[in-house]
């Protein structure tokens, strides 16, 4: 007995489990069903939550270890989180955002795909949501992997790529910046998935520079091509939040991008991650 239902929020990804309190610890045999339910749909959605920072550690801790921070403590504004917290919003205090990726629309990336380590996995929880926009887009990168056509494969079956985290959420990294100044790490072009077994396309528009063999203007073409792909395919869930919701994704097999939403209405989530392991085609 797990006590919970699943409900699928896609064709292709992504469901809503309802009958879980998560402010209440789990039991071993709910969490395996759980991991094994995410392992399916890629993306879960637990709605009406009522999660503290401390809570929503402990749930985030069932599944492994929690995710480092990219930007350094002494970089952070002041209450902006603690460690291994993020504040995703765009409230600023003197005009400086309080917390990370504070304003509108956001490109298709995976978390931490620049680091040798990714994140297996991100939770995002609402406490306070916009009246329109802002929605949350998943994509399901094994499906989009299956789908893609012959000649596309071929152009990136067995590549590494080039991914780099120069942080503007609607800016396109370029190589002609000096690349030592920010995080960057080559991954395969396909990964297989750690736990699944499941392969996915590691590919995305807002951090992957270049494509190995080919220029940065051929792997910018490669990259658009894959990325309308990804568009015309059907695999894309679009979530639309609501306070209290908890959505927790799996970055190993998806992507996520952010629709834009007005500046002047506030949205603030938390985010944790969980710590992954390097990743192989
Ligand atoms: C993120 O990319 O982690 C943030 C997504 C969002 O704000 O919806």
């Amino acid at each position: 007995m797990t006590g919970f239902t699943l409900h699928k929020l896609h064709r292709s990804l992504g469901a809503e489990v309802r009958g879980l309190d998560l402010a209440q610890p789990l039991d071993p045999t709910t969490r395996d069903a759980l991991i094994e339910a995410w392992l399916e749909h890629m993306v879960l959605l637990f709605r009406g939550q009522e999660l503290s920072p401390e809570t929503q550690r402990r749930f985030c801790e069932n599944f492994g270890p929690l995710g480092e921070r990219s930007r350094k403590a002494d970089d952070r504004p002041e209450g902006a989180g603690v460690e291994h917290e993020m504040l995703v919003t765009n409230v600023r205090r003197d005009g400086v955002p309080i917390g990370s990726l504070p304003d509108g629309e956001m490109y298709f990336h995976h978390d931490k795909c620049y680091v040798p380590v990714p994140d297996w996995g991100t939770m995002l929880y609402a406490m306070v949501v916009t009246d329109t926009g802002g929605h949350t887009l998943f994509a399901n990168m094994c499906e989009a992997l299956e789908t893609l056509p012959d000649d596309l494969r071929s152009t990136i079956d067995g590549r590494r790529v080039l991914h780099m985290y120069k942080y503007h959420p609607t800016e396109r990294v370029e190589l002609e910046d000096d690349i030592g100044r920010h995080d960057h790490c080559w991954q395969p072009a396909v990964v297989t998935h750690p736990r699944s077994g499941r392969r996915a396309l590691y590919i995305n528009e807002l951090m992957t520079a270049l494509i190995d063999g080919y220029s940065e203007e051929e792997s910018c073409g490669i990259r658009d091509a894959l990325m309308a792909h990804v568009r015309s395919a059907n695999v894309i869930y679009e979530h639309k939040w609501k306070k209290g919701d908890l959505v927790m994704w799996d970055n190993w097999c998806t992507m996520h991008a952010r629709t834009d939403f007005p500046p002047e209405q506030t949205r603030m989530l938390r985010r944790y991650t969980i710590r992954g392991q390097a990743l192989t085609a």
